[in-house]
């Protein structure tokens, strides 16, 4: 499988300046994310999960490292055309002013992507807002909502690469295994790669293959399967609480 994200030796300088802080948020990490690779992102609160997924997506910079998209660095790319293969997801969803459809439409306005009503009613059916009024103002959408109509706005970009933080933390269940079963099936029709960062670490077992766990500035990459079948105390522990200078496993 060929390599569509490549990360290489990245880090960002803590802003912090104290004399215990450490000198980085994160440093020395590298990475590589195959096509329909589907990675989940844990670590405790602070680590710097939703930083790194911003990096990636061209909103933040690093301070050291590199970062390319089918073998083409940052560096070199057009940030509007790399921002089209890395689709990104905000922690709390953004929409612009307007209306849900003016949200949908403007993004593929644009990119130059022709706005697709059959696929934005099957998005909307299948993650529960069938009954949602196109014509609403967005901002005055649910958070829940907010979040949904993000990734619909996300998908129809088509990108090759998903960066989903957090993105069903506002979601009731029914909501939430509602977008888990979405993006499966989107990923199985379009092949698209996915990072999903989460705190639920059954979630995590669910939807990924790959595991990342970003703890104490550094990035540990793990098989999905044989990392979950720790126990969930276990996991809790090790994963998920405030590390206290801990090594990792
Ligand atoms: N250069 C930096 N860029 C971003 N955050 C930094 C930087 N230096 C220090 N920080 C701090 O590091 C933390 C990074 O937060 P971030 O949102 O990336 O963490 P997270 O792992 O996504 O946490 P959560 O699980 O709570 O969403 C924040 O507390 C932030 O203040
Ligand atoms: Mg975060």
């Amino acid at each position: 499988m060929s390599s569509i994200f490549e990360i290489q030796r990245l880090a960002k300088l803590n802003w912090k300046s104290s004399e215990q802080a450490s000198k980085y948020l994160f440093s020395d990490i590298s990475a590589e994310i195959s096509e329909s690779d589907r990675i989940a992102l844990i670590g405790a609160s602070g680590q710097g999960k939703s930083t790194l997924l911003r990096i990636m997506a061209l909103l933040d910079a690093p301070d050291e490292g590199d970062m390319l998209v089918m073998g083409t660095s940052f560096k070199n790319m057009d940030s509007r055309l790399w921002r089209m293969k890395i689709g990104y997801m905000a922690q709390q969803a953004v929409m612009l002013p307007g209306s849900v459809e003016d949200n949908l439409r403007t993004v593929s306005k644009l990119h130059d992507r022709p706005y697709d009503l059959k696929l934005v009613q099957r998005l909307m059916e299948q993650l529960g807002l069938e009954q949602l009024d196109l014509s609403k103002k967005a901002a005055d959408c649910s958070g829940g909502e907010k979040q949904r109509i993000s990734l619909i706005r996300s998908l129809l970009l088509r990108p090759n690469v998903l960066l989903l933080d957090e993105i069903t933390a506002s979601l009731d269940i029914d909501s939430t295994q509602r977008v888990e079963d979405l993006l499966e099936q989107w990923h199985k029709e379009e092949g698209t790669s996915m990072i999903w960062v989460t705190h639920d670490l059954k979630q995590a077992s669910r939807i990924s293959t790959t595991t990342w766990f970003m703890g104490n500035g550094k990035l540990e990459q793990h098989v999905s399967e044989s990392f979950f079948a720790k126990s969930a105390e276990d996991l809790a522990k090790r994963f998920i609480r405030p590390l206290e200078g801990a090594s990792f496993i």
